[in-house]
C-alpha cells in the first residue's frame, strides 16, 4: 500500500497486523494501534511533542535498574496498575480486594516465626499487629505464605537506603498458624512520597499532581487452593487516602490502627512511648473465584 496519509494510515497498520500468528498479540497490537492513533489525531499532536514525548519514554527506560523500575511507577501513576488490578481481580463478595503490588517487593524477605519483630531495627512506632487468614465460610486458612513489607517511619523501604545494602528490614515472609493466625511486631507506617527524582517525579510536578501514598502496610497472602491476594492495609484518617497517587485506596481495606500512649503492648514487652495496635482479617477467594469485571 502507497499514498499513506491521515484517512488510511490505521487501516494500512491494522491490515500489517492482520498476519499475526497469535491471536491474542494481535488483539492487542491491534487495539494499541487504533487508540495510538485515535491519541495522535485527538490532540493533534505535534512533531515537538512527539519527539518530547519520545524523549519522556526514553529518560523512563533509562532510569530503571534492578532496583528502579521508573516503567512501574509511570503505570502506576497514570492508573494503569490499578485498572489491571481492578479488572483481574474482581472477587466474590466478602473476599479482601486486592490493589497495587508497586515496586518495593523484594524476592528475598527474609522468613520469620510468628511474634518476631520484622523491623529489625527500621525507625517508627512500635506497631503490633495480629493478623487472621480465613477463607469465605470463615474456617482458617492454614500454612499460608504471608509476605509483608512497608516503608519506615521516615516514609523509606530498605532498598531505597544504599547504606543498608543488602539488609532487609520492615519486611518478612511468614506462614499463618493451625488457626489461620500470625502476630509481628513493626512500626507504624507514614504517608511517603514516590521518588520524585526521575521522569515520571517531573510529569507528577508538571502536571500539578502530589506524588504522595497514604501510609499502608503491604500483604501477599498465598495459600494452595486460593487466588493469591495481593493488598494493603491503610491508616484512617491519613490526609493521602482520597488522593492516593496511584490510585490503590479502597474503603475496605482501611485497617483498625489503634493508638496507645504507652504501657504494656500486647506481646507483654514495656513500650514507653506510643505504640499501635492492628487487628486484621483476611478474607481469601478460592483459585478460579476471579471473574474478569466489566470495563
Ligand atoms: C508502594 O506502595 O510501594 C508503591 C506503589 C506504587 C508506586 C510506588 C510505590
Ligand atoms: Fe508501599
Amino acid at each position: 500500500m502507497r499514498d499513506i496519509d491521515e484517512h488510511n494510515i490505521t487501516r494500512a497498520v491494522l491490515a500489517r497486523l492482520a498476519g499475526c500468528p497469535d491471536p491474542r498479540l494481535r488483539e492487542i497490537m491491534s487495539a494499541l494501534v487504533r487508540h495510538a492513533h485515535d491519541f495522535v489525531r485527538e490532540v493533534r499532536l505535534t512533531e515537538a511533542e512527539w519527539e518530547q514525548g519520545i524523549a519522556f519514554l526514553t529518560a523512563t527506560g533509562q532510569m530503571c535498574s534492578g532496583k528502579r523500575q521508573e516503567f512501574i511507577l509511570l503505570s502506576d501513576t497514570l492508573g494503569v496498575s490499578m485498572l489491571a488490578t481492578a479488572l483481574n481481580n474482581a472477587l466474590p463478595p466478602g473476599a479482601t480486594e486486592a490493589t497495587v503490588f508497586g515496586p518495593f517487593h523484594t524476592g528475598d524477605a527474609p522468613p520469620a516465626a510468628s511474634g518476631s519483630d520484622i523491623a529489625r531495627g527500621a525507625p517508627g512506632d512500635p506497631l503490633f499487629a495480629q493478623i487472621e487468614i480465613v477463607d469465605l465460610q470463615g474456617s482458617p486458612v492454614i500454612d499460608a505464605q504471608v509476605d509483608i513489607w512497608q516503608a519506615d517511619a521516615q516514609g523509606l523501604y530498605d532498598v531505597q537506603q544504599p547504606a543498608l545494602g543488602e539488609e532487609r528490614r520492615a519486611r518478612a515472609l511468614m506462614r499463618s498458624d493451625a488457626q489461620g493466625r500470625l502476630r509481628f511486631r513493626s512500626v507504624m507506617a507514614t504517608p511517603y512520597p514516590v521518588p520524585t527524582d526521575g521522569p515520571v517525579g517531573a510529569m507528577l510536578l508538571a502536571t500539578g499532581r502530589h506524588p504522595w501514598r497514604p501510609a499502608h502496610v503491604h500483604f501477599l497472602i498465598r495459600a494452595p487452593g486460593f487466588h493469591p491476594l495481593t493488598t494493603h492495609l491503610f491508616r484512617d484518617a491519613d490526609p493521602y487516602l482520597d488522593s492516593d497517587v496511584v490510585f490503590g485506596v479502597r474503603s475496605s481495606l482501611i485497617g483498625d490502627f489503634v493508638r496507645h500512649d504507652g504501657g504494656t503492648a500486647p506481646d507483654g514487652s514495656r513500650v514507653d512511648g506510643p505504640y499501635y495496635v492492628l487487628h486484621h482479617r483476611f478474607v481469601l477467594a478460592p483459585s478460579g473465584a476471579a471473574v474478569a469485571a466489566s470495563a
